[in-house]
């Protein structure tokens, strides 16, 4: 069955609206596990606008599940990762001042650089996974680099999703299937949500793992986070 990861970056902003521990993040992760969730990913920004660097080593410490931490692969982030050491890295292309990450890797034209990046990591044996958009030529080239893993970008997905389900799915199938030929893992992330994820999740039964924050949370705001992650797991029970 499809893995679900929660991103716990959005209970960090909460946080640190008030410079106190509350909510405490650690203990959701905890939490987030105990009722499900099968990992936990973060994506520690340079200005540490949510989740900060003493978080990452801390939840290392108590993560039972998946560690996945996102990120640009600057100096910084390498070192953090490398000395964490995550069961999987998702490598990101964002900007320092972008407020999420809106698109994937130009694999083809960074791929020399991607390519010394995910040896490093898988040295240290680290899966990588690199965030692409829905474009099977990006696939190929990520398996080239070597690359574990890729995660398509899925803003564009729920965007479409809410006017054609149908075509939505469709636009995504050649960089799924590229991904099954080449025997690469899959993920996917950005902008999933309870009514996008199942036909997804359904479209795709070799999909390994979607990572999901800011709709789920909002969605826990309602129905609590234990409600929460129950039907968002319920949503990928038919996955495979
Ligand atoms: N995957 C990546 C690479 C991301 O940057 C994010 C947002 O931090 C997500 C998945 C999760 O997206 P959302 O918060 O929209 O569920």
């Amino acid at each position: 069955m499809t893995r679900l990861s929660v991103n716990i970056n959005k209970v960090a902003t909460l946080r640190n609206a008030r410079g106190g521990n509350l909510p405490d993040v650690e203990k959701f992760a905890h939490d987030c596990e105990r009722f499900g969730a099968e990992g936990i990913t973060v994506h520690p920004r340079p200005d540490e606008r949510h989740i900060t660097r003493a978080d990452v080593y801390a939840l290392k410490e108590l993560v039972t599940t998946e560690f996945n931490i996102e990120g640009n692969p600057e100096p910084a982030f390498m070192d953090l990762v490398l000395a964490v050491k995550p069961a999987q890295v998702t490598l990101v292309p964002d900007s320092r001042e972008q407020l999420t990450s809106n698109h994937g890797w130009d694999t083809k034209a960074h791929f020399a650089k991607l390519a010394a990046i995910i040896q490093r990591f898988k040295n240290a044996g680290i899966r990588v996974s690199v965030f692409v958009d829905a474009d099977p030529e990006m696939v190929e080239y990520a398996a080239k680099a070597g690359a574990d893993r890729v995660e398509l970008y899925t803003g564009p997905y729920a965007e479409i999703y809410a006017q054609d389900p149908q075509r939505a799915l469709n636009m995504y199938r050649p960089a799924a299937e590229k991904a099954r030929e080449l025997k690469l893992g899959l993920n996917a992330g950005h902008d999933l949500n309870l009514h996008n994820l199942k036909d997804f999740a359904e479209a795709f039964p070799w999909l390994d793992e979607v990572s999901i924050g800011h709709a789920l949370i909002a969605d826990a705001l309602y129905l609590g986070i234990e409600e929460t992650i129950k039907q968002y797991k319920y949503a990928l029970s038919n996955s495979n």
